[in-house]
């Protein structure tokens, strides 16, 4: 089939901030996925996660970088850390005590990056919220997930501190502990979105199913190879290898895929999203 939208896709350049896996490692298990026996390859985690960084600024991306500690084996996994929507940023809170401390790493380069300008506003969470891991974000509203990590109330909070229409998704299935491995967003300026429906309770499908008529559907083998764990420019795809359908599915509607493969992030529970904070700023911001 012809790619009908091929013409209609165009990237829109992004910020980003990432944490590099200086001290990555599995030292406890807070999801399906980590197994602490299992060792990790911190060099090869760094190289991968390079060429990752590598293909962001090649497609004009900007990554700011956020320092890594000793302490924070998970702190690579930057989507967790904070929500930017409109250069407003609510911190997270994060369920588990191991990955406490980050929060504090993401509100310090908040404020010292962009501080309380003329549209920003920098929030401390009262309930727990682990950002973009939960909170995929569209043209105007913000779907949020719940169930295993970001509680329901830290919806209300994200919608006070954003003003946008927050949709709470029941997330169910341990594999798919995260909004951000079973959901990712396309293009979000038409609000386009490809979801993985058994890893959502019955109440969330069908209102997925009734708000995104056109989405993409993965295999069950892609969803498992974290094909959802995607970032998206609104054209190009970065979407960890392995997704090998999804990949194609992603090329007839008119995306450019970018293979990244992060298979020693894996071992943490996560892959290209996870690693991805997007910063938002507010319009007058962006220009400056
Ligand atoms: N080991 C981390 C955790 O369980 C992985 C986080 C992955 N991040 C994500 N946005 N899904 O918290």
């Amino acid at each position: 089939m012809t790619p009908a939208h091929a013409s209609l896709r165009r990237p829109r350049t992004r910020s980003f901030l990432m944490c590099p896996p200086t001290y990555f490692d599995v030292r406890y298990e807070i999801n399906a996925w980590m197994d602490a026996s299992i060792p990790v390859d911190t060099a090869l985690a760094i190289s991968q996660w390079e060429q990752l960084v590598a293909a962001y600024r090649a497609a004009g991306h900007r990554v700011e970088l956020l320092p890594a500690s000793p302490d924070l084996p998970d702190e690579v996994f930057a989507a967790n850390g904070a929500t930017m929507v409109d250069g407003r940023v609510l911190i997270a809170r994060f369920a588990n005590v191991e990955r406490a401390a980050e929060s504090g790493v993401h509100a310090a380069w908040h404020a010292t990056h962009h501080g309380e300008g003329a549209d920003g506003l920098i929030v401390q969470p009262g309930c727990v919220n682990e950002a973009e891991g939960d909170f995929a974000v569209l043209s105007d509203t913000i779907l949020a997930g719940y169930g295993f990590r970001t509680s329901k109330a830290a919806h209300r909070e994200l919608a006070a501190v954003t003003g946008r229409k927050v949709i709470g998704l029941e997330l169910v299935d341990p594999r798919f502990y995260h909004l951000d491995v079973a959901l990712t967003v396309l293009d979000d300026e038409s609000d386009h979105i490809a979801y993985y429906p058994p890893a959502f309770g019955a109440g969330a499908r069908r209102t997925l199913e009734r708000h995104f008529p056109d989405a993409i559907i993965p295999t069950s083998a892609d969803a498992y190879a974290f094909g959802l764990n995607a970032v998206s420019d609104g054209y190009h795809v970065f979407l960890p290898v392995g997704a090998d359908q999804l990949a194609g599915e992603l090329t007839n509607a008119g995306y450019q895929v970018v293979p990244i493969d992060l298979s020693e992030l894996r071992k943490g529970g996560g892959s290209v999203k996870c690693c991805t904070q997007e910063l938002r700023y507010a319009r007058a911001d962006k220009e400056s």
